[in-house]
């Protein structure tokens, strides 16, 4: 009686070993081939899947042939039952997971791109060959406009974690590109860097290009999410609870004007966040000012106590600086620590400390008493933006500074730092939703200190997140870098990515 079923598996064995080893197509080809678009059945790499799961299927209907001649019960009818279910059991445990989750897991090797010879064929792919990790809260519409061999119009969409394709003209796409069809075709292939090639005026990309950033990742079922993660809280930041912010002073030690300020970009939202929680915000551009340099004699400590030798701006400065209820420090990160213009400001601060030691008897610290207690408990927050993308070893020198600012001196009080690094590239358009980000945390923050005293790490931690992994940053740095190299200076024109 087992002679039908292994008659059966040994036919099944040999079509599915012999067919491939032969060089055949093998049938779970034929099988699956309906499911996908030429573009991808007639890859090498859909040949290569199937292939592999032919001989999977081969090893199971081997083992079929042996289960279903085992003896199971003395009884021959029960027998039969038992050893054609042992026998399928490997076909629906092994086998059917096997087809179903094989070419997903393989389409994520290293050695698994497809290569395409056609837009045409590049897009019946798209909508197979998404990256769901990449492609999560994606919500875009992009029109090609394509010229050369294959001219035309079509438009993807991208939305729940899916793409479709359609030829056409969309009513409201969210980003357009309009490129040569080889060129594009290149690009899907890898040949050439989309971002090289946008740079060099290749092609062009109007609408919101953030899409852009991901969007190779997005069609690369082989990409992996990385990205420096969100920084662990390290500091306790301070909540200034005896007194209503009112009155805040921002001192801006940058060299560069407010429009191509990366440090700016995070302050002016931090002061439009705290203008509308009702405080009245003073702001000091101090590369502006004519600031002398500390001198070291001492006799803002000695001979006449608060007052320095120098009578500049300084002494209108460390009045506001010491009426204010929160003062903002904003400098760029220059060579690891803050501009030399702000060093020269933090310096001439001097005046406003006393010369004595006060011990904390609770955990033996040490620090200076304030000359003007009677102004209370003061805040203060410090932002600064960097090129390089890491926060430690980078901002160390500058970090060390303010946080030494806050434990030695009485009533001063550090109630956040807010560090934007890789801040360079962050005005670029593909970088839209990071900036967004970045703006919504220091409005909100502005906000929050006014209104409650203190601020949520969290906003911190979300300025502090560069969103975007090393490898990538470097492409585009360096694309951008060598875009400018030798030609106009930064202020004056920069390239969009
Ligand atoms: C003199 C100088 C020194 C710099 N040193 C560093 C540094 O140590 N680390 C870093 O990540 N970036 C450094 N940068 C890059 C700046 O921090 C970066 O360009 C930043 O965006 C400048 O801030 P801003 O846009 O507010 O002027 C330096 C830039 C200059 C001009």
């Amino acid at each position: 009686m087992e002679l039908i079923p292994m008659t059966i598996y040994t036919v099944l064995f040999v079509v599915a070993i012999v067919l491939p080893l032969l060089g055949k197509k093998p049938f779970t080809y034929y099988v699956s081939k309906g499911a996908y678009p030429k573009a991808i059945s007639q890859s090498d790499v859909f040949l290569r899947i199937n292939n592999i799961i032919s001989f999977i299927w081969a090893g199971i209907f081997a083992t079929a042939f042996v289960l279903v001649q085992i003896r199971y019960s003395p009884y021959s009818a029960d027998n039969m039952l038992i050893s054609n279910a042992m026998a399928f059991l490997p076909q629906f445990i092994i086998g059917i997971p096997v087809s179903i989750y094989f070419p997903v897991w393989y389409l994520k090797q290293p050695n698994s791109k497809i290569r395409f010879d056609s837009m045409k064929d590049a897009f019946s792919a798209m909508p197979y060959g998404i990256n769901k990790e990449f492609a999560q809260g994606v919500d875009v519409v992009v029109q090609f406009e394509l010229s050369g061999d294959e001219a035309g119009e079509s438009y993807i969409i991208i939305k729940d974690q899916k793409c479709t394709h359609t030829i056409g003209r969309h009513e409201n796409p969210t980003a357009t590109i309009q490129a040569d069809s080889k060129l594009w075709l290149d690009i899907t292939n890898g040949d050439v860097d989309g971002t090289y090639a946008f740079l060099n005026k290749q092609y062009k990309l109007s609408g919101d290009g953030s899409i852009m950033l991901n969007f190779e990742k997005i069609f690369d079922t082989r990409a992996k999410f990385e990205t420096i993660a969100n920084r662990p809280q390290d500091y306790d930041y301070k909540t200034i609870s005896s007194k209503q912010i009112k009155n805040i002073v921002v001192f801006d030690g940058g060299a560069r004007a407010k429009k191509f300020s990366k440090t700016t970009l995070m302050v002016d939202k931090f002061v439009a966040g705290a203008k509308s929680a009702g405080a009245n915000v003073e702001e000091f551009k101090l590369s502006k000012l004519d600031i002398h340099r500390c001198d070291g004699c001492y006799m803002c400590w000695t001979k006449t106590p608060g007052q320095c030798v120098h009578k500049d701006i300084m002494t209108e400065l460390r009045e506001k600086y010491r009426k204010a209820d929160l003062v903002v420090f904003a400098s760029p990160l220059y060579i690891f620590n803050v501009t030399g213009t702000m060093k020269t400001f933090m310096d001439r601060l001097l005046p406003i400390i006393q010369p004595y030691m006060l011990l904390d008897e609770k955990d033996g610290h040490i620090s200076h008493p304030d000359r003007f207690p009677q102004h209370g408990e003061q805040g203060f927050v410090v932002f600064s933006a960097s090129g390089f993308p890491d926060i430690d070893n980078n901002f160390d020198g500058l970090k060390g500074m303010y946080r030494a600012w806050d434990s030695h001196n009485e009533n001063s009080n550090m109630m956040g730092e807010f560090f934007l690094p890789a801040a360079e590239v962050i005005v670029q358009p593909v970088y839209k939703s990071r900036r967004e980000i970045v703006q919504n945390a220091c409005f909100d923050a502005g906000v929050q200190a006014v209104k409650e005293g203190k601020i949520d790490y969290k906003y911190m931690s979300a300025v502090s997140n560069p969103q975007v992994n090393n490898k990538t940053f470097q492409n585009q740095a360096n694309l951008f870098w060598a875009t400018l190299d030798g030609k106009s200076p930064y202020t004056k024109e920069v390239p969009k990515i």
